[in-house]
């Protein structure tokens, strides 16, 4: 009797008792294998109302506790049929994003090990593993030793981190006193017109202004024009702005264009200028060696961002900033307050002096299990299978003439138009057709035996897909091109 109370108080305040921890982990082990398996038998994406997720659960939170029974079956009913399945192998949205059973692994032990990586005391583990596959990454992209890089959640951090450090040494007061105090001057900030968003997004963190984001025009093949770049840096000039920075990306996000880094690299070097290279998802594919040339100009920047949960199979989040000297980022945000200070060890990396977050998670640990288990030749064979299948799908598509293709097939990026009719015909409403194309996306996402994306280039609808996912086939990528032109021709039809 007196061993049932203090087992009934022990439930209470402590832990779920170990005997069923274990058990509800195994059961968990099923579960997540089960899942993997099936994957491919679910819906892609629900059809739900908006709402429908919230509906189905209790507004009140939970008075008692409940069996890992009720709320893991809660998670089948109701989770699971809600979601957007971005593992699923005919999910071809963004850029194809995966995760793999490495990567799950490395999830499940990060779990229950529960650190805190904010110094290098508070883990060294976790201190010393991020270095390590830091660098792992760092020799893969054959950036020289003197870039040093940490893991954040995102590329859009990881940009605004590097836009600071670019602002503080054009303005080497602004981190103390602030733009005015600091007297700094109204810098310009440029980009592709194919860039990312992010970029505006660092430049309302930073105070910067996102008008002062300027989009630099692209060519035929949707990458940044330098003469157009140069002549905008002069005007501003002249104008009184002071240009700080430009932001290179390899691997846009509508068609994984690639910028002439190396040109736009002399461009900063004769400006005095930041180099940022945005390869949040096109960086990855310098693993593979037949793309060493895709790195030309990278030795020359300031800071490069690329994410391995985008290209090199760590599911999210995992993203790496690499500063030329990442002093120069810690000079910019190192801050130790007293009560931290008994926790850091100054000749360790202490990561939380590299940028504004100071709790951080374990995330090498998943990342030094994928790399190690797949090894830089598997990840290298992943790649270049979702490179044969992305120009398979173009090649599909060229063969029929009721499509073109609108942007060269760039790493696995596809991105194609339906034209309504044979190509041959007379030129139709292109509003029309933009919304037919906007439309079959959305008909096939709603339907959910696929998942793709739409965007804008030039002015016009395009639908793109995007290969990155382990699990997706030539047979899922066949069955989604004959999805996609089974929608086609009964949208058109219906018109
Ligand atoms: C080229 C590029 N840069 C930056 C980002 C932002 O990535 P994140 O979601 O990691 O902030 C994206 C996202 O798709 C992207 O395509």
């Amino acid at each position: 009797m007196r061993l049932q109370t203090m087992h009934d108080r022990q439930r209470d305040i402590g832990d779920t008792p170990p005997e069923e921890f274990r058990k509800q982990l195994h059961e968990l082990a099923d579960w997540i294998a089960d899942f993997r398996q099936g994957l491919g038998s679910l819906p892609v994406a629900p059809n739900d109302e908006p709402g429908a997720i919230l509906a189905a659960i209790p507004a009140e939170p939970p008075e008692e506790a409940e069996p890992f029974e009720k709320i893991l079956g809660d998670v089948d009913r109701i989770i699971v049929p809600g979601m957007v399945h971005w593992s699923h192998p005919m999910f071809l949205g963004y850029f194809g994003w995966t995760t793999t059973a490495p990567a799950i692994l490395g999830e499940i032990i990060t779990a229950p090990l529960n650190v805190n990586a904010m110094t290098w005391r508070t883990c060294p583990a976790a201190t010393e593993l991020e270095t390590l596959v830091v660098d792992w990454i760092r020799q893969w992209m054959h950036l020289p030793p003197e870039f040093g890089g940490v893991v954040y959640d995102t590329a859009s951090v990881g940009v605004m981190h590097a836009l600071a450090v670019a602002r503080e040494e054009a303005a080497p007061a602004v981190r103390k006193c602030g733009l005015v105090g600091a007297g700094a001057p109204a810098f310009r900030i440029y980009a592709s017109e194919q860039a990312h968003s992010s970029a505006e997004k660092a430049a309302i963190a930073l105070g910067l202004g996102d008008e002062n984001v300027q989009r630099v025009p692209t060519d035929t093949q949707f990458c940044m024009d330098p003469s157009a770049l140069r002549k905008m840096i002069t005007s501003d000039i002249r104008d009184c702005f002071k240009p700080l920075a430009v932001i290179a990306t390899v691997g846009t996000t509508s068609t994984a264009s690639v910028d002439p880094v190396p040109e736009i690299a002399e461009i900063c070097r004769e400006n005095k200028m930041w180099l940022h290279i945005d390869g949040a998802y096109g960086a990855g594919f310098a693993i593979l060696p037949e793309n060493k040339s895709l790195t030309g100009g990278w030795r020359e920047a300031d800071s490069i961002v690329v994410n391995p949960h985008k290209s090199l199979f760590v599911p999210l989040d995992f993203s790496v900033l690499y500063v030329r000297n990442l002093e120069r980022l810690r000079n910019v945000f190192t801050l130790v307050p007293e009560y931290l200070r008994g926790d850091t060890v100054e000749a360790q990396k202490n990561y939380m002096d590299y940028g504004i977050q100071l709790g951080r998670r374990f995330r090498a640990l998943k990342a030094w299990m994928i790399f190690r288990s797949f090894g830089r030749e598997g990840i290298a064979a992943r790649l270049r299978e979702h490179i044969r299948l992305a120009n398979l799908f173009a090649n599909w598509i060229k063969e029929d003439d009721r499509f073109e293709l609108t942007a060269p097939v760039s790493m696995g990026v596809v991105c194609f138009r339906w034209l309504g009719s044979s190509r041959r015909a007379v030129p139709t409403n292109e509003t029309r057709i933009d919304q037919l194309n906007s439309e079959i996306v959305e008909n096939i996402n709603a339907r959910g035996r696929a998942y793709l994306t739409q965007t804008k280039l030039r002015g016009r609808t395009v639908m793109r897909i995007g290969l990155g996912n382990v699990l997706t086939t030539e047979n899922h990528l066949h069955k989604a091109w004959e999805i996609v032109q089974e929608t086609a021709s009964e949208l058109n039809c219906e018109r």
